[in-house]
């Protein structure tokens, strides 16, 4: 296969992987397994622009891999690795420091939004967060990149600096990435307020279902989650202005692989109560058999890590070429 149809994408092992990763991402990471090649990766240099604790930290990483695994993503044809593991990324983000402009990264909100109202507390890693979001796509040649709705600015300034740099040095050394935002739901919003996103990060677990939630979390966080005082209405339309509904909505046409039309034409007309009670049992059945193979895969702590260390060394074997050349084509003397 070539490099033109490459795909990447990635996943900060600040947390536990949330529902909104799964449909936003991981899901059809796994279904683009099928006819692509594909480089998945555990970005813990991103986790670590914000403060992570580092026993934790190995252990997300080692959890969010098999996860990963337990999703259905398959290392023995495709590649799964560490981002702290193959040096290219980091390489390549420092001349990346030099080629994106601030103006650009003044635009980014998704940094306004992690850093709030103390910016000038937060970490300079934050800030050139995008940077090395763009290395890690670049430093493969990869052009398809399956994200949440979310990241689309940041694959727009990755698409800036692959042209600047093509542009400074007079070559056409970095392809064009095209994102990949097909997810049913590609923002999938929290359970405690419909404006604002799941994240694993959010301080209220209430507000999102976690991949390893037991079946009685799920279900009493779905029949905790926010909703207004309205019936449902029988057809998508009537989810205007109502951000919770159509959240909870969407993310059950999402798991039952249908549409919004067809929830309402079942549950339309009805109060939250059995409609919620429908969407935790949906949510179990599809959800509590990964949490079961994650805690399978988990037992084997060595397993895990042999699957890392074999992706690293894959990985690094296509981004150490790609990113020499960089070095080269921006006059480092190579002796
Ligand atoms: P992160 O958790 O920030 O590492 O995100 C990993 C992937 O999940 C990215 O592709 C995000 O766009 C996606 N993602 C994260 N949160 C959500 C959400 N609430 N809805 C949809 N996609 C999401
Ligand atoms: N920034 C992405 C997020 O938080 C994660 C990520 C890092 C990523 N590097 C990437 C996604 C490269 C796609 C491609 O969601």
């Amino acid at each position: 296969m070539t490099d033109k149809q490459r795909i990447f994408s990635g996943i900060q092992p600040s947390g536990l992987a949330t529902l909104g990763n799964y449909l936003g991402a991981i899901r059809n990471w796994v279904a683009l397994q099928d006819g692509h090649d594909c480089i998945y990766c555990v970005v813990d240099l991103h986790a670590i622009t914000e403060w992570q604790d580092p026993a934790e930290l190995q252990r997300q990483t080692r959890e969010m891999t098999a996860t990963l695994l337990a999703c259905g993503i398959d290392p023995g044809k495709h590649i799964l690795f560490l981002q702290s593991s193959v040096r290219a990324h980091a390489q390549l983000a420092w001349i990346f420091n030099c080629v994106a402009r601030l103006g650009w990264l003044n635009r980014m909100t998704q940094f306004k939004d992690k850093a709030g109202k103390d910016r000038e507390g937060a970490s300079a890693g934050l800030y050139v967060y995008p940077n090395l979001m763009a290395a890690d796509i670049l430093a493969y040649h990869a052009t398809r990149v399956p994200v949440g709705e979310d990241q689309r600015q940041h694959l727009e300034l990755a698409n800036d600096i692959a042209q600047k740099f093509n542009h400074d040095y007079g070559v056409d050394f970095f392809p064009t990435i095209e994102a990949l935002i097909t997810g049913p739901v590609p923002r999938v919003m929290s359970l405690r307020d419909g404006t604002k996103k799941m994240s694993k990060s959010d301080p209220s677990d209430q507000s999102r279902i976690n991949l390893n939630d037991d079946a009685d979390t799920i279900a009493l966080k779905i029949r905790r989650a926010k909703t207004d005082p309205e019936a449902l209405p029988s057809e998508p339309m009537g989810l205007a202005n109502r951000p919770e509904a159509r959240n909870l909505v969407g993310i059950y046409a999402a798991m039952d692989a249908t549409d919004a039309a067809a929830v309402l034409r079942q549950h339309g007309g009805k109060g939250f109560g059995p409609f919620k009670e429908a969407l935790a049992a949906l949510l179990v059945a599809k959800l509590t058999p990964i949490a079961r193979e994650t805690d399978r895969l988990l037992a084997d702590p060595a397993g895990v890590d042999a699957v890392l260390r074999e992706g690293a060394e894959r990985a690094a074997a296509i981004a150490n070429p790609i990113v020499a050349e960089a070095e080269r084509l921006v006059g480092f003397l190579r002796v």
